[in-house]
């Protein structure tokens, strides 16, 4: 793809974008895959915001926030490459705009080496009274988009790539070059925003510490309202979820607890056969949740958090919600899914069946009140048991007892 640039376009190489956006509005998370035959190469599920600053007629500039929108395909100058060709991703999106992802890879890793935006100045409906007309194409080598081979690159966090006069700012990401199989690996590679700890914030000086406010106290919201959330594939649904949800989060020294709103919340997600994932984004909340299949039993093995002030916390070894393929696990009691020290879900009315979903319904309610049925008989023999070793000993002592009183009598 050849680089165009008019004079008026070269004026924009010196103007850096230095404001940084933080709200975004409508963000959009869409899946792409480029397959060579029957081979998938690349898959790639992403929300994408790009702001443009062009010139206006008057000489004046101009920026507009572009969503990449729902209705965005895959260019098929997009292909899987060969021997000397690197495999391309290709988004277009409206009246001739594209986004292009650049892969290479070596023995280790693949990465995104360009990532280019080509837009169409003549849309007018977007560029208003652009004073350029040509289609402008910047391109950017340094994307931080960067994985091990088979796995997937994951980024729940706002990030953003600077391209001249264009910002991509991407979200919710997923993306796999050379895929090893037809969907994306179930081993991922984590971004360092995800991760938050890995970046640690600059240390405040005593000075600062000492004017900054003492923390909030934390309030605690009424109860979350009830949400379904629902994953499909190829148009059935794979995964049904209903439940409410409330987070709490410490994060710099101060606990939030907060609850996901149903109404402003987007779900995605990606079935497989052994792993259904479901993608919550409330706002600029990110939540995962991971569901494994294991011999006809699954349970939710992760759940991440990210959040757009940079939190972010992630366990993969979890065990939680164990039901019965073809089953729906239901809880109605409010139920504390531990994440970690400063992370936890509170879920109320909850009902998730991650697999085997058919015709859309729940399937048979498996109740988590079962799991604790199942506890109840161990903790009843314990007790017994503890019982009866008490009743021992106390008739013990008091046997001693007596015969102590009965020798001291003579
Ligand atoms: C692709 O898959 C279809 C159906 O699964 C099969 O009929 C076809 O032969 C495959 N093509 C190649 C090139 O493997
Ligand atoms: C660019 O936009 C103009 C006006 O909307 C349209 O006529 C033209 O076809 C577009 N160019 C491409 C390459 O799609
Ligand atoms: C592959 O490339 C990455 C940087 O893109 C580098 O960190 C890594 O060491 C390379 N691995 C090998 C085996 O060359
Ligand atoms: C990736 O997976 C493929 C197919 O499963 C395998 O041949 C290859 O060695 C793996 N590469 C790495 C770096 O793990
Ligand atoms: C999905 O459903 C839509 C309409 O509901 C239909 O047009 C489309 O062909 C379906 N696709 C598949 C893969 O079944
Ligand atoms: C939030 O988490 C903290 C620390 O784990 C805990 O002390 C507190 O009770 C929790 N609050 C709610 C409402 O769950
Ligand atoms: C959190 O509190 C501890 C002890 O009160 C203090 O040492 C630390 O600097 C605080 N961290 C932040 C981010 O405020």
């Amino acid at each position: 793809m050849a680089l165009l640039h008019s004079n008026k376009q070269l004026r924009f190489a010196g103007v850096a974008l230095i404001s940084f956006l933080s709200c975004f509005t409508s963000v959009f998370a869409g899946t792409f895959e480029v397959k060579n035959g029957n081979n998938t190469c690349i898959m790639a599920e992403l929300s994408a915001n790009i702001s443009v600053k062009y010139i206006l007629k008057d000489e004046q500039m101009n920026t507009v926030l572009v969503a990449l929108p729902d209705s965005a395909t895959v260019d098929n100058s997009s292909t899987c490459g060969n021997a000397t060709v690197s495999p391309l991703l290709v988004i277009h999106f409206g009246d001739g705009h594209s986004l292009s992802l650049n892969f290479s890879r070596n023995a280790s890793d693949y990465r995104v080496d360009t990532l280019s935006v080509t837009l169409n100045m003549s849309d007018s409906a977007v560029f208003v009274n652009s004073s350029v007309k040509a289609p402008m194409t910047v391109s950017s080598s340094s994307t931080g988009i960067q994985a091990s081979l088979n796995t997937t690159y994951r980024c729940m966090s706002v990030t953003t790539v600077t391209l001249n006069n264009v910002n991509v700012t991407f979200s919710n990401m997923r993306v796999e070059a050379y895929l090893p199989a037809a969907n994306f690996s179930k081993e991922a590679t984590v971004c360092n925003a995800d991760i938050g700890t890995s970046t640690p914030a600059p240390k405040t000086t005593p000075v600062t510490t000492a004017t900054t406010a003492p923390p909030a106290p934390t309030t605690v919201p009424t109860n979350p309202t009830t949400g379904t959330y629902n994953v499909t594939k190829s148009n059935e649904t794979c995964l049904l979820a209903k439940m409410a949800l409330q987070l709490n989060i410490t994060y710099q020294n101060k606990t939030t607890v907060f609850n996901i709103n149903p109404v402003t919340t987007v779900a995605s997600g990606v079935c497989d056969t052994n792993v259904s994932t479901l993608f919550l984004r409330d706002g600029s909340t990110n939540l995962t949740f991971m569901f494994v299949l294991n011999d006809k039993k699954f349970y939710l093995s992760e759940i991440g958090v990210a959040t757009s002030d940079g939190f972010a916390a992630d366990n993969k070894n979890l065990t939680y919600l164990r039901g019965t393929l073809g089953r729906s696990y239901v809880c109605s009691a409010e139920q504390t899914l531990t994440v970690n020290s400063v992370f936890s879900i509170n879920a109320f009315h909850l009902q998730v069946q991650p697999f085997g979903v058919s015709n859309g319904k729940f399937g048979t309610a498996e109740d988590c009140q079962l799991d604790e049925d199942n506890m109840v008989i161990p903790i009843i023999v314990g007790a017994a048991l503890a019982g009866l070793v008490l009743i021992v000993l106390i008739a013990y002592l008091i046997g001693r007892k007596r015969s102590h009183a009965g020798y001291q009598t003579i």
